[in-house]
């Protein structure tokens, strides 16, 4: 059991805290590709503690946003998207893929204020069925990993999302205790077809992927 100094330490994943510093290194799945329509409706989205905006501009490329126009705070998620880009509703700034502010309208021309404000956008990728967005420092971004999924063509690939109402430690300790799976998603009786029929429905076929009789597994970690 961890102890709560160590949970808040793994668990809080915000800007500036260690483990937000971590996972800011790797490119992080955002939304499914077919959530986005180029020119169409935005997704709000929060990560890492981050409130932000996906959008697909309309020539196609996705992007993600902070959601809070820096000008008055008014919520991108009413924001129009353009061609490469969005523009905040309020008093009309533009921000480009990168967050840089592209348009100021409501400035008098030349007054050359767009130049200094820079709204949060962070770098988006589109592979298996997803975009992903790099939240890190690194500038350019490291390119995307090839995981082997992601470069499958699309007939041979799936991509479901979830919501799950825990932190990423809460949801990562569930899915590597293997000794619940032979009693939660499997029958007591091993026997029992019905049953077996019936969890494979409930919980995505792993009911008849658990006929092992071993209800006691332990783990050996491999450092990788
Ligand atoms: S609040 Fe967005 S442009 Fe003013």
């Amino acid at each position: 059991m961890l102890s709560r100094e160590d949970n808040e330490l793994l668990t809080r994943t915000g800007p500036g805290t260690p483990m937000g510093a971590l996972v800011r290194q790797y490119w992080i799945p955002v939304v499914l590709s077919s959530e986005l329509v180029a020119g169409g409706r935005v997704k709000r989205v929060q990560l890492l503690g981050e409130r932000l905006i996906a959008f697909r501009a309309k020539r196609g490329r996705p992007g993600l946003v902070g959601e809070f126009c820096p000008h008055r705070l008014a919520s991108l998620y009413f924001g129009r998207v353009e061609e490469a880009g969005m523009r905040c509703v309020y008093h009309g700034w533009k921000f480009g893929m990168d967050g840089r502010c592209l348009e100021m309208p409501n400035e008098p021309p030349g007054s050359g204020f767009a130049s200094k404000i820079r709204h949060v956008g962070y770098p988006c990728e589109e592979a298996g069925g997803m975009i992903w967005a790099y939240m890190g420092p690194a500038s350019p971004p490291p390119p995307i990993p090839h995981l082997e999924w992601t470069l499958l063509p699309d007939s041979h690939s799936f991509a479901s999302k979830r919501v799950q109402e825990c932190n990423w430690f809460q949801a990562m300790e569930g899915g590597i205790d293997s000794s619940h799976i032979s009693f939660l998603h499997a029958p007591l009786d091993p026997g029992d077809a019905e049953v077996t029929r019936a969890l494979d429905l409930a919980s995505f076929g792993v009911g008849s992927a658990v006929q092992t009789a071993d209800r006691a597994p332990r783990f050996e970690v491999k450092s990788t």
